[in-house]
């Protein structure tokens, strides 16, 4: 497993890291489905002891992922391995429990103390203020940043994270024309406040490409030297042929995708245009494309980390040993190639799919 340094954690991770909100299993957050259906907890253990033998050294969980049980899971690996040669990330902000507001600072404290008896453990290696929204008029905001601090200067915590969107660019914070206006300018406001060491976006083979005088996310980081965690690299299975247009898309309650605007067979048959154009080219098994859609990611950055989700040892041992050799620089080109088609196909299907890189609850 490589290993690379994180900007902001100041220490060094396996490039891939365990994406544990899917084995946290079936929950609902405010009547909102936020989880992932069909998790059996032994599968997912076994997956996290596979994931360590491995050498993944990261593990990304939050307070709402299974409400606690993708914690508690992790508590039960941590009980087997040695803590300290590990990173473990937790968030917080969804849940608000019966407080006023989920960044109501005794609110936060509260989730923290749970979050790390949920995982057995007197600290984070990283923490997350996990939602964007602190409130009317950001009335929150203030105190879920000096809650942090204080968290951090107790010792329970370690470098502080947020999202930062999936289309961004700083220059279109300024262009009161640009579709992506507001939110590139509330993410400029929010990253100024909270001043975090670390980020979390998504990234995979449908994020769009910017002009060389852009400011994407990546160089954005690199100014700011913060570490950026890689989410959604394999589109939650539809970017590595794991759903087909003709399979029914029907998802049990609980799990967050039942709905999703690429979960239909439109939007699979777009994408799966362009998966049959990378199958002529890296091969038509599952791991070929799963070595492409991490490559593709890892290669973006090399300060940049990506995370896995998964729901047992086949899974991760698979997206984990399959990597291969990298890609060259024409693969990437015939990849961007591939997928900018899919990109146009989506964005011509209407607004339900095209409007489908809002970030999910989770
Ligand atoms: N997505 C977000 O908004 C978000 C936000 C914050 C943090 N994160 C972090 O990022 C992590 C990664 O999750 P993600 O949402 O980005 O999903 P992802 O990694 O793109 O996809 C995970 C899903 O892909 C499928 N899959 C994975 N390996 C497979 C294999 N070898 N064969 C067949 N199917 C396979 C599984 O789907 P099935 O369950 O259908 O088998 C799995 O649940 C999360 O766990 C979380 O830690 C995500």
């Amino acid at each position: 497993m490589d290993r690379r340094h994180l900007p902001g954690l100041g220490r060094e991770v396996s490039a891939v890291g365990a994406g544990c909100w899917t084995i946290g299993g079936p929950a609902t957050n405010r009547g909102v489905p936020i989880g992932w259906a069909g998790v059996d907890a032994d599968e997912a253990l076994a997956a996290l002891v596979r994931a360590h033998d491995l050498a993944v050294s990261l593990y990304d969980t939050a307070d709402v992922y299974g409400l606690g049980q993708s914690e508690r899971l992790i508590g039960r690996l941590l009980k087997l391995v040695n803590r300290s040669r590990l990173v473990i990330s937790s968030k917080v902000g969804y849940f608000a429990g019966t407080a006023i507001h989920p960044y109501a600072a005794a609110q936060m404290r509260r989730q923290l103390l749970t979050s790390l008896s949920n995982l057995g453990t007197d600290y984070l290696d990283v923490y997350f203020l996990h939602s964007s929204d602190f409130g009317p008029d950001d009335r929150y905001l203030d105190e879920a940043v000096e809650t942090v601090q204080r968290l951090r200067r107790d010792g329970l915590i370690g470098a502080v994270g947020m999202r930062a969107p999936h289309e961004f660019a700083a220059e279109w914070a300024t262009d009161p024309n640009h579709p992506q206006a507001a939110e590139s300018a509330r993410f400029l406001a929010l990253f100024e406040r909270i001043k975090p060491d670390v980020l979390t976006v998504r990234y995979n083979l449908l994020s769009p490409l910017y002009a060389p005088d852009e400011t994407d996310v990546f160089s954005f980081a690199r100014r700011h030297q913060v570490g950026l965690l890689l989410k959604q690299v394999l589109g939650q299975g539809l970017l590595i042929g794991a759903r087909s247009p003709s399979s029914p898309m029907a998802f049990p309650a609980g799990d967050h995708r039942q709905g999703g605007p690429l979960f239909t067979a439109t939007a699979l048959r777009a994408i799966h245009a362009g998966l049959d154009q990378l199958c002529q080219r890296f091969g038509d098994g599952q791991a070929d494309l799963t070595r492409v859609a991490v490559r593709y990611a890892l290669q973006r950055d090399p300060n940049a980390v990506v995370l896995l989700g998964f729901r047992n040892a086949r899974q991760i041992g698979s997206n984990v040993t399959c990597l291969g050799e990298p890609l060259s620089l024409e693969d990437i080109g015939a990849i961007q190639l591939a997928m900018s088609s899919v990109r146009d196909m989506l964005a011509a299907s209407g607004p339900a799919i095209s409007n489908s890189h809002q970030e999910h609850s989770a």
